[in-house]
């Protein structure tokens, strides 16, 4: 592990492959005002480039097969045995494609942060942007949330509406999602590693800053009718869903 650096938190990030999202958290938290830095990045997968992306900007890695061990409960302790050892204030799903096990989510309540590629709690699960293609949608877009013992569940951080356009295929309409997934993993990461995340039930109040709107949304913005503080999450990027 690295030194500890006083009143910065520590972030620990899970990826299964390319690490799109790990390197916008990675440049983010580059900057000192961030307030929090990436202190390890773990896989399930010794390929996922994300490690790569990891060992250039001088972060500890890890790897964690599930092939290694007996069962998911297993594996899902090993996992939080190693995670818990970078003492994070806040971990980051970016782009695990692995269900984590209620050993795993009990051991870091309220702090673990998931993106998903849809306007959750439509298209859950693995093949999110192809489903919201073949269903025919004209909006899709990302939910950054926090995750409890169901998949692609817990309380909404963040969320960005993204035009579906005409010809989209689902490598042009994800690129334009993970545009916005870089914008709003970053921001919500840090407010959880901060502690700046309240819950009333499945309601989450976000305190202090939050990212703009998305720059191209595909109605009409309303403005936001509360202060800076409290600004109920969401709101905030999604008001321009009709
Ligand atoms: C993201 O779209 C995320 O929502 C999904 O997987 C993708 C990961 O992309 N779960 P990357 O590895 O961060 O580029």
């Amino acid at each position: 592990m690295r030194e500890d650096v006083a009143d910065v938190k520590r972030v620990a990030v899970l990826v299964s492959g390319h690490g799109s999202n790990l390197q916008a958290l990675m440049d983010a938290a580059a900057d000192p005002s961030y307030g929090a830095r990436v202190e390890l990045v773990a896989s399930d997968r010794p390929d996922a480039h994300g490690l790569e992306r990891a060992r250039a900007a001088g972060i500890p890695t890890a790897v964690v097969r599930p092939a290694d061990f007996p069962d998911r409960a297993a594996f899902d302790e090993a996992l939080a045995g190693l995670v818990a050892a970078a003492r994070p204030d806040a971990v980051c799903l970016a782009g695990f494609m692995r269900i984590l096990g209620p050993a795993f989510v009990r051991a870091f309540p309220g702090r673990i942060v998931n993106t998903h590629p849809s306007l959750l709690p439509a298209f859950r699960g693995a093949h999110a942007v192809r489903d919201a293609l073949a269903y025919g949608v004209r909006v899709t877009g990302c939910t950054v949330h926090l995750v409890d013992e169901e998949v692609d569940h817990g309380p909404v951080l963040l969320q960005a509406a993204v035009a579906v356009r005409d010809g989209d295929d689902e490598a042009s309409l994800h690129g334009r999602i993970k545009r916005e997934e870089h914008r709003l993993l970053p921001a919500a990461v840090r407010l959880v590693a901060l502690g700046r995340v309240r819950l009333d039930g499945r309601r989450a109040w976000l305190e202090g800053d939050q990212p703009a709107p998305p720059s191209d949304p595909p109605g009409r913005a309303r403005p936001h009718p509360g202060g800076p503080q409290h600004a109920r999450a969401g709101e905030t990027t999604s008001g321009g869903v009709p």
